[in-house]
């Protein structure tokens, strides 16, 4: 069994962490696996994706501590950098990403998890950063993505001390959207996804690189970014669709991605 699965459903695409024994956790071989996967992905029919992990206990408990352990400096760095590029390559997926957290998010997994675009979260999920606990730091975007997520003085104390967060207080702190028993959060993931999914393909894909490459930049050049991508929907099929619709007062027919 590989330990990452991937199913298509309608135009949802779902990555599963599949090594339930080990709570998730991140190895090469996983990695490698969680890229290949991306880099498989169908962008002309899939619109959404959604990561989650295998089982009811676990999102990903974290990069895995065995394989860790024994790493020279150089090699510590290239794990991290190996974990980074494969986040970031989530991060800037031309399509969104929603984690549906099932469990654990600790280390690597809360990492992954805020590389996704949207965070949705089972009741018994539980997010934190317990690395320096092992003597290391976060090393997949942890130090960067907590602060800009919930902001600089909780996310020190969760680096600083490990302070882990449950589902409720993750929701109160804008770490995820929506939390749900765990039987209902695939559900509640694919309903979401759904939504994305419907909407037309080449302005979501627009919006969210405007909202990321933003985010990089001061607000006069965020602005020429969305001007960029905003013109960039015209004369598409899709645009004619949405706005011919709105003025003969119907719904749209489906969009097409051109
Ligand atoms: N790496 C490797 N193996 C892990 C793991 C990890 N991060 N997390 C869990 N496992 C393994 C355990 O070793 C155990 O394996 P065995 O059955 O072979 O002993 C199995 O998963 C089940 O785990 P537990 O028996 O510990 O389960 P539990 O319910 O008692 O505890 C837990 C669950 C609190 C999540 C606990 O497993 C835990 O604390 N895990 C480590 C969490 C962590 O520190 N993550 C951060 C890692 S560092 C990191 O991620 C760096 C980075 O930024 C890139």
């Amino acid at each position: 069994m590989s330990v990452v699965l991937y199913e298509q459903k309608d135009a949802v695409g779902i990555i599963t962490i599949n090594r339930e024994k080990a709570l998730n956790a991140l190895n090469s071989e996983v990695l490698d696996a969680l890229n290949k996967t991306l880099d498989e992905v169908n962008l002309e029919t899939t619109r959404c994706l959604i990561i989650t992990g295998a089982g009811q206990k676990s999102f990903v408990a974290g990069a895995d501590i065995g394989e860790m352990s024994t790493l020279t400096k150089a090699e510590g760095e290239a794990f991290g950098k190996k974990g980074n590029d494969i986040f970031r390559k989530v991060e800037t997926f031309p399509i969104p990403v929603i984690a549906a957290v099932n469990g654990f998010a600790l280390g690597g997994g809360c990492e992954l998890s805020m590389a996704c675009d949207i965070r949705l979260a089972s009741d018994n999920a539980r997010f934190g950063q317990p690395e320096v606990g092992l003597g290391i730091t976060p090393g997949f975007g942890g130090t960067q993505r907590l602060a800009r997520t919930i902001g600089v003085g909780k996310a020190k104390e969760m680096l600083y001390a490990c302070t882990q967060v449950k589902a409720e207080e993750a929701k109160a702190l804008g770490l995820v959207n929506a939390v749900y028993p765990i039987e209902e959060l695939m559900d509640a993931a694919l309903k979401l996804a759904g939504k994305i999914a419907a909407n037309a393909p080449i302005a979501v894909r627009a919006t969210k690189k405007a909202v990321n490459d933003g985010l990089q930049v001061d607000m006069d050049k965020a602005i020429e970014i969305e001007e960029k991508l905003f013109g960039s929907c015209f004369e598409t099929e899709d645009q004619k669709n949405g706005m011919t619709a709105f003025l003969e007062k119907r719904k749209p027919e489906p969009f097409l991605n051109k």
